[in-house]
């Protein structure tokens, strides 16, 4: 079957769709239907299912023939450390520290926190919570101790695993300082905590509270695998809004085995066996739905590779792994690759590489730009595949479906709209657009499975940031136009979130911060085009009355200030002091208009501003900076 003919069976009957879909999970009890519209416009998937996510991540490869297939493969050039692990050895681990946590009093239903880096314990510590019906909510090493207690507040985690220190390029990121300072601050204080010690830095214990990660498993019984509904939160992982709370987005155990398997043949054309490879990192949810759990419960081997794609030790390090370890699929955010083809422009590293086990490359988190598409088709030889998801939908809405069909390739398109996901785009009021006309981009109730059906503790807030703007559809924040063949196109996002890297960043939650600092009255984050990381944060001050320190001093104090309380992932260097903000009559800030002015776009003069001479002020405040030279 073509695209057409898949896509197809899908909208004539989404329920048998996915009920087919249903069939390559093992269930402990096979679910009835797939839909549950019961409370719509909220929808769940497969809720009177019953069935374990790591029962089928692991213990049934292990029952089926491959046991002796490498699951895990740990590939750090930050430490030297590689490690490879059977589906055996992996469901063995698994069992152990899950039993280590149940031995300590986590059931079903209780949160864990992960604040690790990328090892394989990471990816133990997941599933293990998955084993026993634990929730977990995985937290990226880059956020500061601040952000780790916000979450810790939101998901009252019963016990947090983490590891002793994480390890950048340089520099050792002491984890457990972080720790420390999260549960000093957070009001809700976990029972325990399990830690990682790394050789590289280990960590003091804290008596009573922190257990060592080899000491807890001492003595302790391995634990089967507890049966959960399908609609069983798997875990919660924050991600960033326009305020500075993060929503968690809440992961339903059965509509994720489901989507999540599909998508490895047909999104990511690989078979069972086959080495499957996202360089990206289990905080994110790439990592979850990509390192984690997709290659695992398809039986893949998936890689957990601790470095960066340059100087660890150079720009050939992404070749080396891939023709070391036979990837045949990869993934990766565009920002990695413009980081090498900065380093090394000709692509000579890749010549001391066989990379001919490597089918397609997979682009996604960011925008794709033209410039880098090229030169990774012209370095590769392979086809590159840009893809369209979100932290919410948890895997590809919209990509070249490249295991069912390669359909051709449009630059700067994600491509098509792929099974479960009818995407419209739609003016203010609702109304679609023609073919070819930007607009907002949503999708029709219901989403498919998999995708989240609220937000932890906060069903207004989903409601709301949602829902409600496009009644009947899911707004997904993102700007952009289909065109006459249905391929999609992403140009912006709708709401005040930036991407910095390939992350998601909250331009609201630097505000909030910039805005606590005591000199500053009045501030605003934009996001401006950089050419590596895509975007970049640049803040604008507007000092109290009074206040004559020197602005480079306040600049130093409030870029210190970000990575104190969000943390170095934020990126945060770029302030300028200003003596006004341009605004509406009403007194909305106009911070499209200042994205413009900074990234010498062409822009209207907004109706409502309120003295348009502000507009100069802020061009002549970033020149200095290297923006609005034009
Ligand atoms: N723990 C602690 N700190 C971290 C971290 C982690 N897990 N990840 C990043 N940081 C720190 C970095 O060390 C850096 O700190 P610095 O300001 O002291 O230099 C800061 O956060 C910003 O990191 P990053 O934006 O990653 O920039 P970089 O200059 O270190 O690296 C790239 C640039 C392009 C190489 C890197 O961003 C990259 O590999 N991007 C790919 C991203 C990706 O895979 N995203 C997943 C989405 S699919
Ligand atoms: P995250 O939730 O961190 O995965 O970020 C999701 C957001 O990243 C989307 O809403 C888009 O704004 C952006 N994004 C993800 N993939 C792409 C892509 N292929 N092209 C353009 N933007 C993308």
């Amino acid at each position: 079957m073509g695209y057409d003919e898949v896509y197809g069976a899908w909208q004539a009957d989404p329920e048998a769709f996915w009920m087919e879909a249903a069939k390559a999970i093992d269930w402990v009890e096979m679910p009835s239907r797939a839909l549950d519209d019961s409370k719509a416009p909220l929808y769940e998937w497969f809720t009177d299912g019953k069935v374990n996510a790591c029962y089928n991540a692991l213990d049934r490869h292990v029952e089926n023939g491959r046991a002796e297939q490498m699951a895990v493969i740990y590939d750090s050039p930050i430490t030297g450390a590689k490690a490879k692990f059977t589906y055996a050895e992996m469901r063995d681990k698994v069992a152990l520290f899950a039993g280590a946590l149940a031995a300590k009093g986590v059931t079903k239903g209780d949160r864990v926190i992960i604040y690790m880096p990328m090892v394989p314990e990471a990816l133990v510590a997941m599933l293990a919570c998955a084993r026993i019906g634990a929730v977990h909510s995985v937290v990226f090493g880059g956020f500061a101790a601040n952000e780790l207690a916000v979450r810790i507040d939101d998901a009252t985690p019963k016990a947090i695993i983490a590891a002793s220190c994480g390890l950048e390029p340089g520099r050792v990121v002491d984890y457990k300082p972080l720790l420390d300072g999260a549960i000093d601050l957070a009001k809700h204080k976990p029972e325990f905590c399990v830690i990682l010690q790394r050789q590289e830095k280990p960590a003091a214990l804290i008596e009573g509270r922190d257990v060592d990660w080899n000491a807890a498993q001492v003595g302790v019984a391995p634990a089967d695998c507890v049966a959960v509904e399908g609609s069983h939160p798997a875990y919660i992982l924050y991600t960033s809004g326009t305020t500075g709370a993060p929503k968690g987005v809440v992961r339903p155990t059965g509509g994720h085995l489901v989507a999540l398997n599909w998508t490895m043949k047909n999104v990511y054309n690989v078979d069972p066996g086959d080495v499957f490879w996202a360089a990206s990192d289990v905080g994110w949810v790439v990592g979850h739905s990509y390192i984690c759990y997709g290659p695992l419960i398809h039986g893949n081997t998936t890689i957990v590779f601790e470095g960066k794609p340059v100087g660890t030790p150079d720009a050939g390090t992404f070749w080396r792994v891939i023709s070391e370890h036979n990837v045949r699929s990869f993934f990766t955010a565009p920002t990695a690759f413009r980081a090498i083809k900065r380093d090394d422009p000709k692509g000579e590293l890749i010549k001391d590489y066989d990379i001919s086990c490597l089918n397609v490359l997979y682009l996604a988190g960011e925008r794709a730009d033209p410039d880098t598409i090229h030169w990774a088709q012209r370095t590769l030889g392979v086809p590159v595949i840009d893809h369209w998801w979100q932290t919410e939908i948890g895997y590809p809405a919209v990509c070249n479906p490249v295991g069912i069909e390669l359909l051709p390739v449009k630059v700067g398109s994600p491509s098509v709209a792929l099974p479960g996901f009818d995407i419209r785009v739609v003016d203010e009021g609702g109304k679609e657009m023609k073919r070819g006309e930007l607009g907002a981009i949503v999708i029709k109730l219901p989403l498919p499975p998999g995708t989240l059906p609220t937000l932890w503790n906060a069903e207004a807030r989903f409601r709301k940031s949602y829902l409600t703007t496009f009644p009947g559809y899911y707004e997904t924040g993102d700007a952009g136009m289909i065109d006459e063949d249905g391929y999609l196109y992403i140009m912006a996002r709708t709401d005040d979130v930036i991407n910095v890297a390939g992350h998601r960043l909250s331009t609201g939650a630097m505000e909030e911060v910039l805005a606590s600092h005591e000199d500053v009255a009045e501030c605003a984050v934009i996001g401006v085009s950089d050419e590596l990381k895509g975007q970049l944060p640049l803040g604008f001050l507007c000092l109290n009355k009074g206040c004559n320190r020197p602005h480079d001093e306040i600049v130093k104090e409030v870029v210190k200030l970000v990575r104190d309380k969000i943390g170095p992932v934020a990126a945060f260097k770029l302030a300028v002091v200003v003596d006004r903000l341009p605004k509406t009559r009403s007194g909305k800030i106009l911070r499209a208009t200042m994205v413009k002015i900074a990234d010498n776009q062409e822009y209207k003069m907004p109706a409502t501003i309120d003295d348009p001479a502000i507009l100069d002020e802020i061009r002549l405040a970033l020149q200095p900076l290297g923006y609005a030279k034009g």
